[in-house]
């Protein structure tokens, strides 16, 4: 970095010698004046050049012998930081521990090949022909995949002293869904309390009282806020309503809109994790480019008894009567397709606009794959993406998305509201769309490719604002997260 500052400057002096030089030599040319001062000009031009070269050839060797004899090592340096992150190395206990018993992991389904790959999942080679890039990543695994990242961030310091933001890579998340049914509420919270206590008996957390800590959750935050007060319990624990978690940042890929103040959106991981942005510019130009014969659709199960999902059987409906919907049934014979990634985006490529409905909650993963796919997302709720990803998303809604009111009268007729849209303004948004991929994307934890930014690097950033706007000022107590 010095020496090649240093070569800056000397070439700006060169120039700095240069010309008067020439002006002089014009000047002296036309008077015909004695030779010696033309011959001093020539030979300090003459040193300076060789002055120039010297500090190139001291600077720039060096730097290029590190570049090709050890890329790797040369780019993992590189941090345009801050913020400088420190990773927690936790007790396995709660992280890469609860992985040996993959089977039981969620009430639901054998989570051991979706563990596979630091949580990528397992290889798809079907969509494109950079194989190493695609994988059969389960919906709410994102808390893995940014703990794989962080590892291997350029800016992750193991030095606290001089860390912007300490990381808690809890798998939450799948912790949770293990628990879903245990119905013994002390057991169920027990490894959430045992977490916040061993942060809280670190130093690092008392610096700031933990406003510089952040935790990175691939469920939604209703799995971790349950209220004794109200409702059926569905298996929710307490980590967010815990004290020592109001003081930090929580990531989730659903925040409660209305109880959520510290908690921030973000995507949930979809199938695409590049290495390189060449690998992303190639697969963004290929989805600006493809061909559309679907006007919209709508890949999906009906949902019953639940109000937040009424509007999927009005959807089904509808795209089930329409010769310019793309029905994709995630009950019926097709529902094999539904956790096929290959089948998913290639239909979603093949559509203008995806409808995306609540279903067990406000948010789906499949509002990110089509995006990936360059298919304008229809929202029927302000939740499933508005006052979710305010760190990803533009302020305009319509710039890249429609709006179709969930008990509005347009619900009814959702072929006609598409319609309308002029072409142009299709063509607007759907470049709008395809340039969210790369920020939306979790690009590969091993990439080395730095100047890509990704879903991690928008959320570090975001977190460096609104920790250093906190913590700030005299670090004061007064702070309201
Ligand atoms: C490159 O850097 C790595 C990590 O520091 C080191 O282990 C390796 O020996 C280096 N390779 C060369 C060729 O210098
Ligand atoms: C990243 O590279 C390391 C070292 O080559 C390898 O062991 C690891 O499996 C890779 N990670 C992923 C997610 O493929
Ligand atoms: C629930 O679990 C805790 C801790 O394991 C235990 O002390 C308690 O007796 C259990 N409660 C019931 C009702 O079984
Ligand atoms: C959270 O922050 C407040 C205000 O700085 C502080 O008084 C409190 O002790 C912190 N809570 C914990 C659990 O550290």
């Amino acid at each position: 970095m010095f020496p090649c500052l240093f070569s800056m400057i000397s070439k700006k002096q060169s120039t700095i010698h240069i010309i008067p030089l020439i002006e002089r030599e014009k000047n002296s040319k036309s008077k015909k004046p004695i030779i010696k001062p033309y011959i001093l000009y020539n030979s300090l031009l003459l040193l300076s050049f060789i002055l120039w070269f010297l500090i190139l050839f001291l600077c720039f060797p060096k730097s290029t012998l590190t570049n090709s004899d050890n890329q790797t090592n040369n780019l993992v340096t590189t941090c345009d930081g801050p913020p400088y992150v420190y990773v927690y190395d936790l007790p396995p206990e709660f992280n890469l521990g609860l992985l040996e018993d993959c089977r039981h992991l969620s009430v639901y389904t054998d989570m051991c090949p979706h563990v596979a790959n630091r949580g990528l999942g397992r290889q798809v080679s079907t969509i494109s022909t950079a194989a190493n890039t695609w994988f059969a990543t389960h919906q709410f695994i994102a808390e893995m995949i940014f703990h794989a990242r962080m590892e291997n961030h350029p800016c992750r310091t193991r030095d606290p002293n001089i860390a912007d933001l300490f990381y808690i890579p809890f798998y939450g998340g799948l912790h949770a869904s293990s628990k879903f049914r245990e119905p013994n509420i002390t057991e169920r919270d027990a490894l959430a309390v045992r977490l916040v206590d061993y942060i809280q008996s670190q130093p690092t957390w008392w610096k700031n009282k933990g406003r510089d800590h952040f935790l990175a959750l691939g469920r939604t935050a209703w799995d971790f806020m349950r209220n004794n007060a109200n409702g059926p319990d569905f298996g929710a624990n307490c980590l967010l309503t815990l004290n020592a978690v109001q003081n930090m940042s929580v990531l989730t890929v659903e925040r409660n809109p209305w109880a959520g103040l510290n908690q921030f959106g973000i995507p949930y991981a979809s199938y695409f994790h590049p290495y390189t942005s060449d690998e992303m510019k190639t697969w963004q130009n290929k989805m600006r480019h493809s061909d559309r014969p679907h006007l919209f659709t709508f890949i999906g199960a009906p949902r019953k008894g639940l109000e937040k999902a009424a509007i999927r059987n009005d959807i089904i409906q509808q795209c089930d009567m329409s010769s310019k919907c793309k029905l994709v049934n995630c009950r019926g014979e097709q529902g094999k397709e539904c956790y096929d990634p290959g089948q998913v985006l290639r239909i979603m490529s093949e559509s203008e606009f995806c409808l995306q409905a609540p279903g067990d909650s406000f948010t789906r993963r499949s509002t990110f794959d089509s995006i990936l796919a360059g298919c304008i997302p229809v929202f029927f709720s302000p939740h499933t993406a508005y006052t979710q990803y305010f760190w990803y998303l533009p302020e305009k809604a319509r710039d890249y998305s429609v709006y179709i009111d969930e008990k509005g009268e347009e619900r009814k007729r959702i072929e006609e509201v598409l319609l309308k849209i002029p072409r142009e303004k299709v063509k607007k948004m759907r470049e709008r769309v395809v340039k969210l991929i790369p920020k939306l994307t979790y690009k590969h934890p091993n990439s080395t490719d730095f100047h890509f930014k990704d879903a991690v690097d928008v959320a570090l950033a975001a977190l460096y604002k609104r920790v250093s706007s906190s913590v700030g000022v005299g670090g004061g107590d007064d702070l309201s997260l």
